[in-house]
């Protein structure tokens, strides 16, 4: 059942403090947050999770209701190491980074811990792992970006693949090596990406498509995916853990709650559209509203109100303001299209795709991706036969394959599935490989590769719309 918060004012959640005494002035120091849960949640541990928490992130408070109430870890599959690592899914989907993980968080980490976590397991939490696991170097996509390796055999089981693939550049070593890579006895590609929020997964679910390449369609799928990937299983989730996952997965859901500038986002005189608390009663939006905002702003010139008047521009051009969405696979609209932000991020409630979740926008390949030294650079020729890459034809340079991993087909190559828009502020750096730093650069990125000549204004009004989802 969905549990009403008691406390409507975010700042009286906050009052209550780190423990049960009520304290007036709230100190984050290490702690970085206000209710019960941990700001690094080791898995094992037994700590209380409320129903609501809340996190200081990069421009105001992170917000998170766990529907189903207060939650005591301890037992609970979501946050117990369940393979042979010591790593649960918490290692990765931090509530403090909206259910992902930062760099920032990744290196207090590693100072905490010397490197010993178990996030920075050799199989998947360095850049291989056959480097020296004690040298900070081998780790560095994780701790610079927050970036996981994804090993795929290669070709994927029962897919004739349309292309070849080449390594032209191997900085991790972990492509042409020996143990890892094409030339190894058991061939296999490794790309780099940033674990997804694990949470609001209700309205993703419409998609079936779970991780960037969709090698999972299903919620359980995903689970089981991550059991053997990430976490060195053996065998399978039980029925009993994989239901209890799931769940935990469905009654989760996370925004920003509260604006430095912009004051409470989450209280329930807060817009449809924002709060985590409208995200889980599924606030009925009349249709057609997309993803605009009004009425939030009052009429005196405060710092608050101009910030909301900010953030109603952005939603207005999020959704209305037109650029021809040209050079992009597997869009849904077809080859070339006048359309807006919501072309593409049409669900209403988070900002993902109901269908067709994957298509290739250039975040991987070049010319549109640049060049990502740090990452592999892949070069796929197709075969004559096969269906080219809408625009990049039948030779492609690309950091990630994507969706092609699984499909083999040329004109998959680069194509991913997009994430949800939630809590963007609590989990920087954006996009799949993690190429955006913050939300000006996923903005820019946006005004270059479409280009829409956003003036200054609508640049900033963006960027504050997408910081309060
Ligand atoms: C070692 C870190 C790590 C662990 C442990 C981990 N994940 Fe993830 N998770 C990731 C990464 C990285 C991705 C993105 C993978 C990709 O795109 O190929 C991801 C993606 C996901 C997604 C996809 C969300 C979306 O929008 O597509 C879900 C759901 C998820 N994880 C849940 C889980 C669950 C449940 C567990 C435990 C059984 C778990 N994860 C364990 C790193 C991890
Ligand atoms: C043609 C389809 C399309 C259009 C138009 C589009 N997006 Fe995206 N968006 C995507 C895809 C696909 C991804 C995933 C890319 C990746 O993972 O590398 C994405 C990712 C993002 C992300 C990163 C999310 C994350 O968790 O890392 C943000 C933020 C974003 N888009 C905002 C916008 C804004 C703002 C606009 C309008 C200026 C816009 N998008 C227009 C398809 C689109």
């Amino acid at each position: 059942m969905l549990q009403l918060p008691v406390r409507v004012r975010l700042k009286r959640i906050a009052a209550v403090g780190c423990g049960a005494v009520t304290v007036a002035v709230i100190s984050l120091g290490t702690m970085g947050q206000y209710g019960g849960a941990p700001a690094w949640w080791e898995a094992g541990s037994n700590e209380r999770m409320p129903f609501s928490s809340v996190f200081k992130d990069s421009s105001g408070d992170l917000l998170i209701y766990n529907t189903a109430g207060d939650l005591t870890s301890g037992q609970h599959p979501f946050f117990r190491p369940l393979g042979t690592n010591g790593r649960g899914c918490i290692t990765c989907h931090q509530l403090s980074n909206g259910m992902s993980v930062t760099p920032e968080k990744l290196q207090e980490r590693w100072l905490q811990t010397t490197g010993h976590d178990a996030v920075f397991a050799a199989v998947d939490g360095s850049n291989c792992p056959d480097l020296p696991q004690n040298d900070r170097a081998s780790h560095s996509l994780l701790l610079e970006k927050g970036l996981f390796r994804i090993q795929q055999q290669w070709p994927t089981e029962g897919v004739t693949p349309e292309f070849r693939i080449e390594v032209m550049r191997d900085p991790t070593g972990c492509n042409s090596g020996k143990t890892y890579g094409l030339h190894a006895v058991s061939p296999s590609v490794s790309v780099y990406r940033r674990p997804r929020m694990a949470a609001n997964l209700r309205y993703l679910e419409a998609a079936d498509a779970f991780t960037a390449d969709s090698r999972a369609t299903t919620l359980e799928a995903q689970a089981q995916d991550a059991f053997h990937k990430h976490m060195q299983g053996n065998g399978n989730i039980s029925a009993d853990d994989m239901q209890s996952i799931v769940a935990f997965e469905r009654q989760i859901f996370v925004s920003q709650g509260h604006d430095d500038t912009g004051g409470d986002i989450s209280s329930f005189g807060a817009p449809a559209l924002l709060g985590s608390w409208n995200l889980a009663r599924a606030a009925a939006l009349p249709s057609g509203n997309g993803m605009t905002l009004a009425n939030w702003a009052g009429t005196s010139n405060a710092p608050e109100n101009e910030f909301r008047r900010s953030v109603e521009r952005g939603s207005v051009v999020f959704s209305s303001r037109t650029f021809a969405i040209t050079q992009t696979a597997n869009l849904k609209t077809g080859k070339t299209t006048q359309g807006t932000c919501t072309t593409c991020h049409s669900e209403r409630r988070t900002g993902a795709a109901t269908t067709q979740a994957w298509m290739d926008i250039g975040t991987s390949s070049l010319p549109w991706a640049g060049d990502q030294k740090d990452l592999p650079l892949f070069k796929i020729t197709c075969d004559a036969k096969a269906t080219p890459h809408p625009y990049l034809g039948r030779v492609i340079y690309t950091n990630d394959p994507g969706r092609a991993l699984i499909t083999g087909k040329c004109a998959d190559v680069g194509s991913l599935v997009m994430q949800q828009l939630r809590a963007l502020p609590a989990r920087a750096p954006y996009f799949t490989a993690g190429s955006a730093k913050n939300l000006r650069a996923v903005v820019d990125f946006y005004d270059r590769r479409y280009q829409a000549r956003y003036t200054e204004r609508e640049k900033q009004d963006l960027v504050n719309f997408l910081s309060v989802l």
